[in-house]
């Protein structure tokens, strides 16, 4: 992990970086000599100043880097800097300039932010690491400096928490099992939170009939996890809750899936990562809000003692519902949580994160997080924190049509809609363990949980998008 620091004085003997959105560069951070020579390198690579372009002088006794921001940079612009320049130089040392003299703090937090997310690595599990160079340390120099070290020491915990989440969610199923991943929550009640798991007896006794015909096929028992955060403890209601399905893995079930890219499906757990690290950022930045986290983790897998497509089993709500394919296991989990922190909890806005549905994943791809509610003020609560730390979401429909769609003969509903708006009918099911009167949406971040390639901020692989927008939210 990068480390950021905060200085007067002009850095010797490391990369010296420049941001301009200007063709040439305004600075008196170097000698008239240095400027001359860099003016000329300037002029032969015809530099733009287009945003991430980046020319690299050599020759002078420090190497000097001029990175383009573009017209008029915003903080997305300067986060996607941030990480370009993680991924351009090698040196282990470098200094950086800011040259927005208007808007010094946000530009250095969001050139810092975007240094920090992008130098992560996932590499525990190589026996060798891998010898390469890499940016360890980057110092922000200018005269004022304690805005930005303050502001910078409140954004920390939100990207460490991203990186937390990113982490867990790239773990393989084998080394996060529901009980490995539950002692890794409780480890939580160090930053302050409350918390409390639910055993695979207190699940029965309980009667969470949906999310035990899930883990009833696998070796490894079911956990459910609470985490409460009370920064405004005179209050004793929650301003929030979040739910995440927490799948350790994926294999389907009985309705196994095909073979190939089934190791994906380790990943199913990601939203429960989210739900987790989101807690854990709420926590270290002590917000002032009441906040509830409840994960459902389970692994869904194919045995003599699985679930057979066909049975009826009765859910958390006492509803019934008839298992048409075993692999739709998600909303199974999600519903008995959602009515868990209903009933025993009283929360009256909720918003679940799940890698539910492969149907979102191929409308929306990696750009979008689907985006469900009958509530149109938190979707657009919800819309516009996305926009501002750049984790968007879509928003699909929800309506009686395909609420209609999981109406069952036999049971009060069945777990699959069928093969059309896979998105919507995961949706409608999850709204039927809603009480009336509770603001709820749902993030559908199947496709979003990875990126296949690399961008400026996020390595390939596990992504711990949302970590940003719920914080963003709970602002
Ligand atoms: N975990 C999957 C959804 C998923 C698929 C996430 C691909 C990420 C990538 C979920 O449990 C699932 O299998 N859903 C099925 C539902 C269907 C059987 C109604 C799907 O989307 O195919
Ligand atoms: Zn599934
Ligand atoms: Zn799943």
């Amino acid at each position: 992990m990068i480390t950021i620091n905060f200085k007067k004085e002009i850095q010797k003997n490391v990369v010296q970086i420049f941001a301009t959105n200007k063709p040439e560069l305004k600075t008196n951070c170097l000698t008239p000599a240095q400027k001359k020579y860099v003016a000329q390198a300037l002029k032969q690579c015809d530099f733009k100043a287009k945003e991430g372009e980046i020319v690299s002088v050599l020759g002078l006794e420090e190497k000097i880097l001029v990175v383009g921001t573009g017209e008029c940079p915003n903080r997305t612009a300067f986060e996607k800097i941030g990480g370009k320049l993680a991924g351009a130089i090698k040196d282990e040392k470098a200094a950086y300039y800011p040259l927005n003299a208007k808007n010094l703090s946000e530009e250095i937090n969001a050139v810092a932010t975007g240094l920090f997310l992008a130098s992560f690595k996932f590499d525990k599990y190589l026996s060798k690491k891998k010898n390469e160079k890499e940016l360890k340390d980057v110092t922000f120099v200018c005269e004022d400096i304690k805005g930005a070290k303050k502001q910078f020491e409140e954004t920390k915990p939100i990207l460490e928490s991203v990186c937390f989440a990113r982490a867990l969610s790239a773990e393989p199923a084998n080394h996060l099992t529901p009980l490995i991943f539950s002692k890794l929550i409780e480890k939580l009640a160090d930053t302050g939170l409350e918390i409390e798991i639910l055993s695979l007896k207190e699940l029965k006794s309980k009667k969470f009939g949906m999310l035990l015909s899930v883990a009833q096929g696998s070796q490894n028992e079911p956990k459910v996890a609470i985490m409460k955060w009370m920064g405004n403890p005179k209050k004793k209601t929650f301003d929030i809750g979040f739910v995440g399905k927490g799948v350790t893995f994926d294999s389907g079930g009985i309705s196994l899936k095909p073979g190939a890219g089934m190791g994906d499906m380790k990943q199913d757990m990601t939203g429960a990562a989210v739900v987790v690290s989101s807690m854990r950022s709420f926590a270290l930045r002590k917000v002032k809000n009441n906040v509830i986290g409840i994960v459902g983790l389970v692994e869904n897998m194919p045995s003599g003692s699985a679930t057979r497509p066909g049975d009826i089993v009765t859910s958390l709500s006492g509803k019934t519902v008839e298992i048409l394919n075993t692999d739709a296991e998600g909303r199974l989990v999600l519903g008995d949580c959602l009515w868990y922190m209903q009933q025993v909890y009283k929360v009256k806005k909720i918003i679940d994160l799940a890698t539910l549905t492969g149907a979102v994943m191929a409308a929306l791809g990696e750009e979008y997080a689907g985006l469900f509610s009958y509530d149109d003020k938190l979707v657009e609560e919800i819309i516009s924190a996305g926009k501002s730390v750049d984790e968007e979401v879509w928003r699909l429909p929800m309506n009686k049509a395909y609420d209609k769609m999981i109406d069952s003969d036999i049971a009060d509903m069945k777990n699959i809609g069928g093969r059309l708006a896979g998105g919507s009918t995961a949706a409608c099911f999850l709204h039927r363990f809603i009480k009336e009167g509770t603001s709820w949406a749902h993030l559908d971040i199947a496709g979003v949980d990875k990126y296949e390639k690399s961008r400026p901020i996020t390595p390939k692989g596990a992504t711990g998008w949302g970590v940003r927008l719920l914080n963003e939210l709970v602002k």
